[in-house]
């Protein structure tokens, strides 16, 4: 496509002989009054392109069914193009043939015989409405170039995209290069901030040569197979949204997009409907493992569009971690934002983990021990109970700097992205207490109020004494139970969710895809792996009861000896706290029953008739 005198008819004739396709030039299928009108040296008007379009699309559709064709044909207008590629969108490619007025002037007034007078230039320029999704070729070039460039950026589509170049953007894109995938790689540009990301992250890997790095999201979409695989790794949010309505002139019915940010799963559902309803198929995935995991295996976490999966599974389950049979630490989670509800609970499970680990830290260090001996202590408790958090915490208290340990000189205001806050209102929304989630939350919610905690420590000094009759594996076993309540709460919450939204929800696949390659990864992980092949409740797995049983007296100890030298332990004392309720036959909410029903008449139910009538008392 372009204007007249571009050299449409040329290129277009060698470019048909170098693929070996037949050529067709549009203006043969002009009929006999739009032929007369231009000789007349009248412009044609949309009326009078109809039908002529009309005719060059049925051509391109039936030249498809055999081996395709290339027509030439200046198709200005955006809606002359879609008509020209009405259900023929995917398969059709446009080469824009880009020059300008005073160029083209130049050779049409060379040419004799032509029924385009020079004069009608101007109009088409006035017209001509240059397309978003084309190969956009300078017509300075040689012909010979012009093929060669050509043919170069057809044979070079991507085989999958990565939109938004951020720590974990850079890692998924070298781990799908060190793959083999060819893949296109797209960074915005913002003038001062943002330039050529994509170009110069590309130049700084071998292992990128054959990527395609782009900062213009046209040129971006358009490198890349049909349907396209769009790989979005974006700040979780509005962001989301913007970056869909930018794509979305660009892309093509059946192109797939995938949402691998710490999205909303509520989110999910609406951008997944939204998209559907345009032709295009949305994943929305959960990413876990850093920008280590991303790089080298990350666990992947997928759901929505099942059938769309199946197009992107042989990229993401490639790229993931591998489990200890080695398969992909990813599969198909469920439908709608099942995958990012999944990746919220991890985030959710993984604060109180960070939060159990900090606490015994901290225990330990009270107990008389410096940084290295607490490091030591916690390097022993691999064998029993290692997990990826557990390895880092020691790796970080054993960190210095001159003399001095690092993570000492640290300011305790422990900051979040929001997946714990979540975490918390869903549990609260489907009635689940996951109460240790919402401990490690508001732990770090209480420890940015610095300057607080400084001003309220004046006036209730805490004694914090130095505790040498804690015994270290009373600790470790407290740890233990604490982190078996973690997983039984995180998981209890997906399956009320699965059960809830229906989604189907397969918790030994989840422990599996998390045994490998994301922050939560564990031998605890490993084991329930096989415990929610039997029961989708910890609590009825007899390992686990006789492991509880073992670890409570260590636990009550361990909160109990917090409680007396003012240690601050949130998870590792809601921990026993919620076993206890959790465990207890006859609980106290008899009499919150009982209040409800004095104040407001609110009814409650006898354990000495049918459990099912209401009765109401007057109290007084
Ligand atoms: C992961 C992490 C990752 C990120 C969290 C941190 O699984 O790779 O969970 O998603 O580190 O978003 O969350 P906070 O900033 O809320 O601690």
């Amino acid at each position: 496509m372009g204007v007249s005198g571009c050299g449409k008819s040329t290129i277009g004739k060698l470019l048909a002989q170098e693929l070996n396709i037949p050529f067709f030039d549009g203006d043969d299928y002009h009929p006999e009054s739009n032929i007369k009108k231009m000789s007349n040296g009248q412009a044609l008007n949309d009326t009078d392109r109809q039908g002529w379009l009309k005719t060059l699309n049925d051509l391109a559709k039936k030249q498809l069914i055999k081996s395709g064709c290339v027509i030439a044909c200046s198709s200005l207008k955006q809606k002359y193009r879609d008509t020209l590629s009405n259900d023929i969108n995917n398969q059709t490619r446009w080469l824009y043939l880009a020059g300008s007025e005073e160029q083209i002037f130049n050779r049409l007034q060379k040419r004799s015989n032509h029924f385009m007078p020079a004069k009608l230039l101007q109009s088409q320029f006035d017209t001509l409405e240059e397309p978003k999704n084309a190969i956009q070729i300078d017509i300075k070039l040689s012909p010979k170039d012009i093929i060669k460039n050509i043919k170069s950026e057809l044979m070079t589509t991507s085989d999958f995209g990565l939109f938004g170049l951020g720590v974990m953007g850079k890692s998924l894109c070298r781990n799908l290069a060190n793959n083999g995938f060819k893949i296109s790689m797209f960074n915005r540009h913002v003038d001062g901030i943002e330039e050529n990301v994509a170009k110069d992250f590309k130049a700084q890997y071998t292992a990128l040569n054959d990527a395609q790095a782009f900062d213009d999201i046209s040129s971006f979409v358009n490198s890349l197979q049909q349907p396209r695989k769009i790989m979005l790794m974006v700040n979780a949010g509005k962001t989301i949204d913007y970056v869909i309505e930018d794509l979305l002139p660009y892309l093509s019915k059946n192109d797939i997009l995938i949402d691998g940010g710490n999205s909303n799963y509520l989110k999910t559902k609406e951008r997944g409907d939204y998209l559907k309803n345009k032709g295009i198929h949305f994943i929305g995935t959960g990413v876990s493992g850093g920008e280590e995991g991303a790089l080298k295996g990350p666990s992947i976490m997928p759901s929505g569009d099942k059938v769309a999966y199946k197009e992107v599974a042989p990229f993401l389950e490639k790229i993931a971690a591998k489990d200890k049979n080695n398969l992909p630490c990813c599969t198909y989670v469920g439908p709608e934002g099942s995958g990012q509800f999944i990746k919220m609970v991890h985030n959710g499970v993984e604060y109180v983990e960070m939060q159990l680990l900090a606490e015994v830290s901290t225990i330990l260090e009270q107990s008389g021990k410096n940084l290295d001996e607490v490091a030591n202590t916690l390097e022993s408790w691999k064998e029993t109970t290692n997990s990826y958090l557990l390895e880092i915490t020691i790796d970080i208290l054993r960190k210095k700097e001159g003399d001095d340990y690092l993570v000492n000189k640290i300011l305790d205001k422990a900051g979040n992205k929001g997946t714990g806050n979540w975490t918390t209102i869903a549990s609260a929304e489907l009635g689940v207490p996951s109460t240790l989630i919402a401990s490690a939350l508001f732990a770090r919610y209480t420890s940015f109020n610095k300057e607080e905690r400084v001003s309220n420590n004046e006036n209730f000094r805490n004694t914090n004494n130095t505790t040498s009759d804690i015994v270290i594996d009373d600790v470790r076993d407290a740890y233990q139970f604490a982190r078996i309540i973690n997983h039984y709460q995180g998981f209890k919450l997906i399956n009320e969710a699965s059960t809830s939204f229906k989604w189907d929800l397969n918790l030994s696949e989840i422990a599996r895809i998390w045994t490998n390659g994301c922050i939560i990864r564990s031998t605890l992980m490993e084991d329930l792996v096989n415990v929610f092949k039997e029961t989708s409740n910890l609590l009825t797995s007899s390992k686990f009861i006789a492991l509880l049983n073992q670890y409570k007296p260590s636990v009550k100890k361990v909160v109990a000896q917090c409680v007396l030298n003012d240690i601050t332990a949130p998870c590792l004392g809601e921990s026993i706290q919620f076993f206890n309720g959790i465990t207890t036959a006859n609980s106290s909410a008899n009499m919150i029953q009982a209040q409800r029903d004095y104040f407001g008449a609110h009814t409650y139910k006898r354990i000495d008739d049918d459990d099912v009538k209401s009765h109401h008392t007057n109290w007084k």
